[in-house]
């Protein structure tokens, strides 16, 4: 992998860095990679459990078949995540509501990294494996403070199953976070994609919003992804090491 400097970024880019006010952050599995967290696809480790690939335990299929077998899921996520912290990619983008009046963090991730860099207001179009949500009132919790022994959380309101708050394969995303994201897309002068293999929809449309309403589309990846041929810019790199050269 090329050695990453600031020789790589663009005066073009290094000006609009210093002339946009609205910029949307698009991340996926890749701008946690530097913090532990695996993958999904890439040439990273990749999310397995129990032999079943990750698209198969994170399903709306095996929700309803095997509840306690996903909430078991959810806590090894959740036990792996409590021990990583934000690497710089994270703190970086925390940083850039000082730089741009309008900046827009849109996440796939669930992970809760951003927030816990500092970032506010991140729209989470995938949910976060910090949340239950009751499926019988739609109450929200802290999965920290769930009793997570039992092989299924009650809630306390009203007694129902609860389930985490993660959007999962076959369902849909939260109402208005997709339409929160591609709104900041259609307003952006500069869209950043970061870590994403841009394979999934409808969050993968979101770059492709951006670049139809005249945004400067950059990525920053150490791999090609089908979204690269449409950049106006390809930082090939890790995202911890690039984003804070910008
Ligand atoms: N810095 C930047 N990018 C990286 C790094 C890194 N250090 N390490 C890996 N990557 C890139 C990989 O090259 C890959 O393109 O991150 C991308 C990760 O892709 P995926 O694992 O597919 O993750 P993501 O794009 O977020 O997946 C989208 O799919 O599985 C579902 O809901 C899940 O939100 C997820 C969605």
């Amino acid at each position: 992998m090329p050695v990453v400097e600031p020789a790589m970024i663009s005066k073009t880019l290094r000006d609009l860095f210093h002339t946009a006010n609205s910029v949307l952050v698009l991340t996926g599995a890749g701008v946690s990679a530097e913090s532990g967290v695996p993958t999904f696809r890439g040439g990273g480790q990749s999310a397995v459990w129990k032999g079943m690939p990750f698209e198969v335990i994170s399903s709306a299929q095996m929700l309803e078949r095997d509840l306690p077998a996903v909430w078991e899921w959810f806590n090894y996520r959740r036990n792996l995540l409590a021990q990583l912290t934000p690497n710089a990619a994270h703190t970086t983008i925390a940083n850039w509501p000082c730089r741009f009046s309008d900046l827009s963090v849109v996440t796939q991730n669930v992970d809760g990294l951003h927030q816990a860099a500092g970032s506010r207001d991140v729209i989470e179009l995938h949910g976060n494996v910090w949340r239950a949500r009751c499926f019988d009132c739609d109450a929200r919790y802290n999965s920290r403070e769930l009793n997570c022994d039992e092989a299924v959380p009650s809630c306390f309101d009203c007694g129902g199953n609860l389930r985490p708050d993660v959007v999962l394969f076959g369902e849909m995303l939260p109402p208005g976070a997709f339409e929160r994201a591609a709104d900041a897309a259609q307003r952006c002068e500069l869209c950043l994609v970061v870590g994403t293999s841009a394979v999934v929809y409808p969050a993968a449309s979101i770059p492709e919003i951006a670049k139809g309403n005249g945004a400067c589309l950059v990525e920053v990846n150490p791999e090609r992804t089908p979204l690269s041929d449409f950049c106006d810019e390809v930082l090939t790199g890790k995202a911890g090491e690039i984003l804070p050269l910008l």
